[in-house]
């Protein structure tokens, strides 16, 4: 486990951290690759299998995710991942991605994982694919979907 793994949580969206986690942002130039969270969260009222989770490193609220199943095809998907700026570059968005798929497995036995990028998202796609995310060929609303099968890693 990474140093910045050992410090990332995901935690539930509460009464308490609901705004704080409203009001994180990417830069002006990354927002074509991110909806924005309240979008995300409304997302959730129409779709029952979506958690949203706020990340943190620490005790500091530093992104949010959300992942969620895709009814038709049985697959789960990881749907959002934002990290603020001020917190970029930093491991967490790797250690928040590594925690994820570990709560998939556990949470939702999940067996395999799918996301998607913005083909010009050259960090999150370095990012996925050093991960062991395979490109399907597949283009979902103009997203690049990668799959990535899970299984238990060694020192869990
Ligand atoms: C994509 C994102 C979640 C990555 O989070 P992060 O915490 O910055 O990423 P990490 O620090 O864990 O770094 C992951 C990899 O990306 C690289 N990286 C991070 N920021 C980078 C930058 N600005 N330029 C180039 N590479 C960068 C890191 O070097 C690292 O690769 P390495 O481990 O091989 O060195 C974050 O940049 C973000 O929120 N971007 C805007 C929203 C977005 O694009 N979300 C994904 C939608 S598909």
């Amino acid at each position: 486990m990474s140093s910045a793994e050992s410090r990332i949580s995901l935690r539930e969206i509460t009464r308490d951290n609901i705004y704080e986690v409203l009001r994180l942002r990417v830069t002006d130039d990354q927002r074509v690759f991110v909806a924005d969270n309240a979008v995300s969260l409304a997302e959730t009222w129409v779709e029952p299998s979506f958690r949203p989770l706020a990340i943190y490193a620490g005790e500091e609220l530093v992104g949010f995710t959300m992942y969620g199943l895709e009814e038709a095809t049985g697959r789960w998907w990881i749907i959002r991942l934002m990290i603020v700026p001020e917190h970029q570059g930093r491991g967490y968005g790797r250690a928040a991605m590594n925690v994820l798929t570990q709560v998939m497995m556990e949470r939702e036995a999940a067996s395999e994982v799918v996301t998607s990028c913005d083909p010009a998202n050259v960090v999150a796609r370095h990012l996925y694919s050093s991960l062991g995310f395979h490109e399907t060929g597949e283009i979902d609303d103009g997203e690049v979907v990668m799959v990535r099968t899970l299984a238990p890693r060694e020192g869990w």
